[in-house]
C-alpha cells in the first residue's frame, strides 16, 4: 500500500448557494447554507484514502466544534490523525465560499493552519521520511512550505506542491519541489515574465499546468502534451483541484507513467464535481478504474 504525507490545511467550509454572486456593496438573497469538511490539505488527504492510500495528515486544528469534526471525518475516512494538533485557544480554519452562477467564489480564514510551522513538522519529520510521496499546498506559512520543500529533497521523498492558493515561490522552492501542479493563473504568478511555453520548456517533466475543461499541459523533454479532461455535468467544481493532486499523487507513487497518472487523475477529478462539496463526490478507486 502507498503511504501519503500530507502536510496542509484542514478547514470547515461554510457554503451558501445562490442565484446570483453578489457584487461590492450589495446583498443578495441566497438558497441554502451547509458546512461541510474542507480545506485543500485535508481534501487531498480524503481523496488519497479514498483512492487507496494509507494516508496520514501533518495538519493543526482548533479547539472548537469544527476542530473536533474535522478530526471525525478523517477518522470515517480512513485517515490517520496521529499528527493532526488541536491548538488551544485558536478557531479551527474556516473557507467561506458562495456557489453561484456555476463557479465558487473563496475566502479562506487560516485560524489554526497558521500554526503548521516549521518547527511542527520537524518534531514529526519521520513520517516524512517512511511515506512514498508527500503532497503540500499553501494553505500553510511560506516557511512551512519552504522547510518541507528542503526536507524532502533530503531524504530523497517525492513532494507534489500544489501551488494553490496563488502565492509567489523562491527559486529555491521550485528547484526542489518534485512536481508542481499550478492552475493557469497561479502558473502566471510563480513564472512571472515567462509565457507558458518557456515556463513548461524550462522544467520537463516536473511542471503540469491544470486547465480546467482542456485538461493538463506538461512538456516530455521533446514536446508539450495536453492531457484532456472529461466532460461531466458539474454540480460543484469546489475540490476538484485537490482530486486531481491527491489522485496524481497516488499513481505516480505507484509507478505509473506520467500520462496514465494524468489520465486517472482527470478521470477522479471529473467524478468528483458531481457532487456536492469538496469532499462530496471523491470516488473510490473502483469508481474512478471502472469509468476509465
Ligand atoms: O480546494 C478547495 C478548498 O479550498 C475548499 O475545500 C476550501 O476549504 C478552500 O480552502
Amino acid at each position: 500500500m502507498i503511504k501519503v504525507a500530507v502536510v496542509g490545511s484542514a478547514s470547515m467550509d461554510l457554503v451558501v448557494t445562490s442565484p446570483k454572486r453578489p457584487g461590492a456593496g450589495e446583498t443578495v438573497l441566497g438558497e441554502s447554507f451547509k458546512t461541510v469538511p474542507g480545506g485543500k490539505g485535508a481534501n487531498q488527504a480524503v481523496a488519497a484514502a479514498r483512492l487507496g492510500a494509507d494516508v496520514y495528515m501533518i495538519g493543526c486544528v482548533g479547539d472548537d466544534h469544527y476542530g473536533k469534526a474535522i478530526l471525525q471525518n478523517f477518522k470515517e475516512n480512513g485517515v490517520h490523525t496521529d499528527y493532526v494538533e488541536p491548538v488551544t485557544q485558536t478557531k479551527s480554519g474556516t473557507a467561506h465560499i458562495i456557489l453561484a452562477e456555476g463557479d465558487n467564489s473563496i475566502v479562506v480564514v487560516k485560524g489554526a493552519n497558521d500554526h503548521v510551522t516549521p518547527a511542527y513538522v520537524e518534531k514529526i519529520q519521520h513520517v516524512i521520511r517512511e511515506s512514498d510521496i508527500v503532497l503540500i499546498q499553501q494553505e500553510v506559512p511560506e516557511e512551512t512550505v519552504e522547510y518541507v520543500s528542503n526536507l524532502c529533497h533530503k531524504l530523497g521523498v517525492p513532494l507534489l506542491l500544489n501551488p494553490a492558493p496563488a502565492r509567489a515561490l523562491s527559486e529555491n522552492i521550485i528547484e526542489k519541489a518534485t512536481y508542481l501542479t499550478p492552475n493557469e493563473h497561479e502558473a502566471s504568478v510563480l513564472f512571472n515574465g515567462l509565457s507558458r511555453e518557456e515556463a513548461l520548456k524550462r522544467y520537463p517533466n516536473k511542471v503540469f499546468i491544470t486547465e480546467g475543461k482542456r485538461g493538463v499541459r506538461y512538456y516530455d523533454g521533446e514536446k508539450e502534451v495536453l492531457v484532456p479532461s472529461y466532460e461531466v455535468e458539474a454540480v460543484d467544481t469546489t475540490g476538484a483541484g485537490d482530486t486531481f493532486n491527491a489522485a496524481f499523487a497516488v499513481a505516480l507513487a505507484e509507478g505509473k507513467k506520467f500520462k496514465e497518472s494524468l489520465q486517472l487523475a482527470n478521470r477522479a477529478a471529473s467524478l468528483s464535481v458531481t457532487k456536492f462539496g469538496a469532499q462530496g463526490g471523491m470516488p473510490t478507486r473502483e469508481e474512478v478504474e471502472g469509468s476509465l
